[in-house]
């Protein structure tokens, strides 16, 4: 493995070479019949329009926040210069009714009001028109975008305003937003909202269920009957994968999980396309890379992407690390060439976390978006993970996998 991540390391081609070759071996599962410009997958490959399709990705959840347009297709341009072809982002941005005036007098983006036990959209000019001209403008810059129906995670309105809003002083663990059949429908009717919108275009890449579905959330714990082994995200991830496939028949769908979950069993489902996972060992195991530690956070990152490459190979379909950083310029440095080399040798797509962009234009550049997530004199929000194109070292790594992806598809 090591020696294996070392080649890799000295040359991005070589392993691609060797993974290209690996990557034919792999057993073919029968393929839908996509309109053209769609891409699919053919076996444990993405396929567009008949022919295999590598990339490199972005993570970007605060592009639809954005106020001016201008900023939006800087963004693109910035990742199409930097060879990226698919950016993830949130199409999720709910609040609560008291924060309505706030969202109204800061222009922020929100898409459901949620007030009492139901929520209402908000298809206007801070609201879906805005994601809307994140999807149209993607294809511009030849961008397909994976869009996420919803969080684990606080963040912008997730599962737990759901919990929350729908069963009120009843709430009593996370995981009642994979059972309760209320909750589920809710789910579904935001879900249905966001396929039915964009179904027809070819600038989705695929939809994502959840970001980081897990049995315990931010404020409310899990419950006896989610726990490690028990199958509640899985039959979670097939009922709403079903659905969703029964909403649209072409885009590709996958779970947006991370870990924690039965990664084989997810990826094994019938409407479940291509694997995620995330990977973040410097924050999971602080007590990595510390004295008396006999193992680093590299070493802990080449062996997740290997245990993942495995599983993929074995269920014959393909994968992307969707999401993976380390804090401080020096360990991205160091950390990332190693990890990308591997991963792009296990014919894994990537998607580093987080993309950044410099000189957005909006309020002199100091906005602050929700949270503490803030746009400061133009450069997008900074949570220690985000790279911005002026750290060279960093950003070539990316953009030399970018190169190494497009060798690899064709024509
Ligand atoms: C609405 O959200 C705010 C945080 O932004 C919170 O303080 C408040 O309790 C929420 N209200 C309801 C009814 O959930
Ligand atoms: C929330 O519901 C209450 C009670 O039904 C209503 O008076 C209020 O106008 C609603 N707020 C919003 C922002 O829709
Ligand atoms: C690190 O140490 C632990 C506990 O002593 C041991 O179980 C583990 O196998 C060691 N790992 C490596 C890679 O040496
Ligand atoms: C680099 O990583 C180490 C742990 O591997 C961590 O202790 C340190 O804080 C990181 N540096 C920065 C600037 O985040
Ligand atoms: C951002 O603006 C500054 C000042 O005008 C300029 O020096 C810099 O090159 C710009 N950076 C990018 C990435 O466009
Ligand atoms: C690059 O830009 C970011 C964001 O403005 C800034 O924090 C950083 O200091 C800049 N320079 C380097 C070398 O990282």
């Amino acid at each position: 493995m090591h020696l294996f991540a070392l080649s890799c390391l000295a040359s991005l081609l070589s392993c691609a070479a060797v993974a290209a070759e690996a990557s034919h071996a792999s057993t073919t599962i029968e393929k839908r019949a996509v309109p053209s410009g769609f891409v699919t997958t053919n076996g444990a490959q993405f396929d567009l329009d008949g022919e295999p399709f590598y990339f490199v990705g972005a993570n970007s959840f605060w592009l639809p926040l954005l106020l001016t347009q201008d900023d939006v297709d800087a963004t693109f341009q910035t990742m199409q210069s930097a060879g990226v072809q698919v950016v993830r982002t949130w199409a999720f941005n709910a609040i609560n009714a008291t924060e309505l005036p706030y969202a109204l007098e800061s222009g922020l983006t929100y898409y459901q009001v949620w007030n009492n036990s139901d929520w209402t959209l908000n298809e206007g000019s801070q609201g879906l028109e805005r994601l809307d001209y994140v999807v149209e403008t993607a294809g511009k810059y030849g961008i397909r975008l994976i869009l996420t129906f919803t969080n684990n995670w606080f963040g912008y309105g997730g599962a737990e305003l759901y919990i929350y809003h729908i069963l009120g002083n009843t709430a009593i663990t996370h995981d009642e937003f994979y059972t309760n059949p209320t909750i589920i429908a809710s789910y579904q009717r935001y879900a249905q909202t966001i396929v039915e919108r964009y179904k027809d275009s070819p600038n989705v890449f695929a939809w994502e269920l959840m970001n980081e579905a897990r049995c315990a959330g931010d404020t409310l714990p899990s419950g006896p009957d989610c726990v490690p082994g028990s199958e509640t995200l899985t039959t979670w991830y097939q009922l709403q994968s079903d659905y969703v496939r029964s909403l649209d028949p072409y885009h590709m769908i996958t779970t947006g999980g991370e870990a924690g979950e039965d990664f084989e069993a997810s990826l094994a489902l019938p409407n479940i396309d291509f694997g995620t996972y995330h990977m973040y060992p410097q924050t999971w195991y602080p007590e990595l890379d510390y004295p008396g530690s006999n193992f680093s956070v590299e070493e802990w990152g080449l062996g997740w992407i290997e245990a993942h490459a495995n599983t993929a190979a074995y269920v014959g379909k393909p994968l992307l690390i969707e999401e993976f950083g380390v804090t401080g310029l020096e360990n991205k440095t160091e950390i990332y060439p190693v990890w990308v080399g591997y991963a792009l040798a296990s014919g894994h797509a990537i998607e580093p976390w987080q993309f950044g962009e410099l000189n957005l234009t909006e309020d002199g550049g100091n906005r602050v978006i929700k949270y503490t997530d803030q746009i400061y004199q133009g450069a997008s929000p900074n949570d220690g993970f985000t790279f911005y194109i002026n750290q060279t070292a960093v950003w070539d790594v990316f953009t030399a996998a970018a190169v190494v992806q497009g060798y690899r598809s064709g024509p």
